[in-house]
């Protein structure tokens, strides 16, 4: 399996509407392999130490809120240029300015019930895949 890796969740409100398996589809798709995969969920102390880059901004305790409202599906994903080119599957932050076709154009519900998140760098995506998988859990 060639390429980089990148690190991705389904966020809770997708998993509540029922679109984990569409977005688990979009992924495969677009060419990712899925090397890590597990449903699971994040303690408020556990989404305040991976968003801690967002802890001073304002949108902070809504996100934690957010991201503890349920159950997430945690995803370790390989593909050449994994970082750049899953971001350009998932579309802005925002729904309201994703491209058509992306996921978060399909699938969020507003900036904060965004379906997805995708890792920003190579070297977070490392450090965020060993948040939720041991080496062991990678194939
Ligand atoms: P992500 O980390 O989830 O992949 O999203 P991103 O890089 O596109 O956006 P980022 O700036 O890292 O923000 C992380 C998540 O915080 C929520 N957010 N809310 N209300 C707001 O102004 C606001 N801004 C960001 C979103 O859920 C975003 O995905
Ligand atoms: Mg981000």
């Amino acid at each position: 399996m060639a390429g980089e890796i990148t690190f991705s969740m389904i966020k809770p409100g997708a998993v509540r509407d029922r679109n984990a398996g569409a977005i688990l589809a979009m992924i495969e798709k677009a060419g990712f392999d899925i090397v890590s995969l597990k449903k699971t969920a994040l303690t408020k102390e556990r989404a305040e130490a991976f968003y801690a880059v967002h802890s001073e901004r304002p949108f902070f305790n809504d996100l934690v809120s957010y991201m503890t409202s349920g159950p997430i599906y945690a995803l370790v994903l390989k593909k050449e240029n994994a970082v750049t080119d899953f971001r350009t599957l998932i579309g802005a932050t925002n729904p309201a300015d994703a491209a058509e076709g992306t996921v978060r154009k399909l699938f969020a519900n507003s900036m904060e019930d965004n379906a997805v998140h995708g890792s920003d760098s190579d070297e977070n995506a490392q450090i965020e895949a060993s948040f939720f998988f041991a080496e062991v859990e990678r194939f």
